[in-house]
């Protein structure tokens, strides 16, 4: 199959699934005659928008693992895009805790939209919340086999044909989910008195939480506790509430701070 545009999108708060996309994108860049494009998800404006892709295009998409599905946002955004039976590859990134069903809600939400996987990896990525877990992650390992996996889908490509079906690729998870979307947290955003009004984290926001006005005034129905303005502020006057934020961190997610998980690659 001719390939003759790569577009690749993400939703990436913290950047590092931003990073693990474009290193599959970047494989494919030398390609004379192709294309590529970006979309990045994590601007509210590209999510509101129509997506569609032809049969000779090659979609690279990359979501974070929340709680054990695609946020819930990101969710909202592929039910705009359109393909014609355009092949795709999925990733999830995810912060060497738990990976639960994001490729399988991917993988059924393109389908359902013509837009067929032929290729998925999991990839373990510098956890939101405690950076000591999965720290640095991708690392200059995880890179490289990132690279190949990338070699190999472009080798897929050569061979695939026009009958092909998403069923034939297996991705880890379960369907009915084992977890529910998930929509808020036991902890909030909250913004100190070091906050100087540069107003940077207001359209850092993905979800335009933060009030225009006022960047001490957050919505917590409408945050999704990203941790972008966290990782913009330059006065580190926000942060999530101490108590139950530090439960999860210190309790939970130091508990696996020695365990290296490994990224998992699939072709279909
Ligand atoms: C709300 C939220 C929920 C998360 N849930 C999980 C999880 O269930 N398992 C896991 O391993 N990592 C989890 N993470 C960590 C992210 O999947 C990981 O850090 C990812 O790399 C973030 O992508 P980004 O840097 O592109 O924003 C979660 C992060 C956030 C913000």
């Amino acid at each position: 199959m001719k390939i003759q545009n790569v577009i690749y999108a993400y939703f990436s708060p913290g950047g590092t699934t931003e990073t693990t996309v474009k290193a599959v994108a970047d494989v494919f860049s030398d390609q004379e005659g192709v294309k590529l494009t970006e979309i990045n998800l994590t601007v509210w404006e590209e999510r509101q928008k129509l997506h569609t892709f032809g049969e000779n295009d090659l979609l690279i998409l990359g979501l974070p693992d929340y709680g054990g599905r695609i946020p819930t946002v990101a969710a909202e955004a592929l039910r705009r895009f359109r393909g014609q039976h355009t092949p795709a590859v999925i990733i999830a990134t995810y912060g060497n805790a738990h990976l639960g069903d994001p490729l399988m809600e991917m993988k059924k939400e393109l389908s359902l939209n013509s837009i067929m996987p032929i290729a998925a990896a999991a990839v373990v990525t510098e956890h939101t919340y405690l950076s000591d877990l999965g720290k640095g992650r991708p690392d200059a390992e995880d890179m490289m086999k990132i690279r190949s996996f990338a070699e190999k889908v472009k080798a897929r490509l050569e061979c695939l044909s026009a009958s092909y079906n998403a069923d034939s690729l297996r991705v880890p998870g379960a369907y009915p989910y084992q977890s529910a979307p998930l929509r808020g947290m036991p902890f909030k955003v909250e913004t100190s008195d070091a906050c100087f009004y540069c107003m940077l984290c207001i359209p850092t926001c993905p979800v335009k939480a933060i009030d225009p006005g006022d960047p001490k005034n957050i919505d917590s129905s409408v945050c999704i506790r990203c941790g972008a303005c966290l990782k913009v502020c330059p006065a580190t006057a926000k942060s999530f509430t101490e108590e139950p934020f530090k439960e999860l961190q210190e309790g939970y997610l130091r508990t696996l701070v020695d365990v290296r998980q490994e990224p998992v690659f699939i072709i279909g």
